[in-house]
């Protein structure tokens, strides 16, 4: 637990002063005294400051990391106009407890093009590992960057994007790093609409169109409790989506987590459910703006 003394968070630009921050905590903290990271590209909002809350229960120093990293976009995605608000960020990050923020150019983490690449294979062959060719090699390698720099004891991963969570646990356990990650709750606007960054793009229609994801969603566990089979939720999922106008779908999938590979296509998903947990997830478009949602039903038996 940190004091409940509020301070302003530091601001740190570069690895070497951020490493030798956390050194400096570390030797006056004692070996018992942990560390937590939550990796942002800014633009912060309550879903990032629940994270970094968590962090701040959790551990003496929580560090903030923002950087929009240009090797998770496609060259026809948004990295360019992607939102930025660093005078915002840092008085969200200061109320939310964070001490460190770093803050890095594009040229501090990457000084050169890296020759290393960081797969994880099988899990993020589907949803947004299929619509975002390379997007999950990017995510792949800033966070193993941010993980061997920062060297947190927890780092800490929204819901909102489950498939990142199941692709960022199981590059941790392959390569035995150091570090716990700690999945947190899907944090949503009064009116169902998961948070995100990129909901600045949607207009008032599209916003209230979008709308659509979070209340398909709520009608998931109903489905399947009548007896759905993955096909047959999904099917009536986009049908239910699609009544929207202005929803353009790009994915709609049950998929077993945390491997994110189909269940067997007859089985009702309440059978399923019995010994493996199911993720269900939507990507929509509107207008200019993909947004994403999800429901993380867990296995009866664990
Ligand atoms: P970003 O989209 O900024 O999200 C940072 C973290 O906040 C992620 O773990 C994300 O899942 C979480 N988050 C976003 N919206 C949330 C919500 N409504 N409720 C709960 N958590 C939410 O995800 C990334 O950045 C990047 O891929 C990153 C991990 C930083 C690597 O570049």
């Amino acid at each position: 637990m940190k004091s409940a003394l509020v301070s302003a968070p530091r601001i740190v630009r570069s690895i070497a002063e951020l490493r030798k921050e956390i050194r400096a905590f570390r030797l006056a903290a004692g070996p018992e005294a942990t560390v937590g990271l939550v990796p942002t590209m800014g633009y912060l909002h309550e879903g990032h400051a629940s994270l970094m809350r968590r962090s701040a229960k959790e551990n003496g120093l929580t560090v903030l990391s923002i950087f929009v990293n240009p090797l998770q976009f496609g060259p026809n995605e948004d990295f360019e106009r992607y939102p930025r608000d660093e005078k915002r960020d840092v008085a969200v990050a200061g109320e939310a407890g964070a001490d460190l923020i770093f803050m890095p150019q594009v040229s501090e983490m990457y000084p050169r093009p890296p020759k290393t690449s960081v797969i994880v294979s099988g899990i993020t062959e589907r949803l947004c590992g299929a619509s975002r060719p390379g997007h999950f090699d990017g995510v792949g390698i800033v966070v193993s960057k941010l993980l061997h720099i920062v060297e947190p004891d927890r780092a800490y991963f929204g819901l909102k994007d489950a498939q990142q969570v199941a692709v960022v646990t199981r590059m941790v356990e392959d390569l035995n790093m150091p570090v716990e990650i700690v999945p947190c709750p899907i944090v949503r606007d009064a009116d169902g609409l998961a948070l995100s960054s990129r909901n600045v793009y949607l207009s008032a229609e599209e916003r209230k169109q979008a709308l659509s994801l979070s209340q398909t969603l709520k009608l998931v566990p109903g489905w399947i409790e009548e007896g759905a089979n993955a096909s047959e939720l999904t099917r009536r999922m986009r049908e239910r989506i699609g009544e929207q106008p202005l929803a353009d779908i790009d994915y709609v999938e049950a998929l077993l987590y945390p491997d994110l590979v189909p269940p067997d296509a007859d089985r009702p998903l309440k059978d399923v459910l019995k010994n493996d947990s199911v993720l269900v997830a939507v990507a929509v478009r509107f207008g200019q703006t993909r947004l994403i949602d999800n429901i993380l039903l867990t296995a009866e038996k664990r």
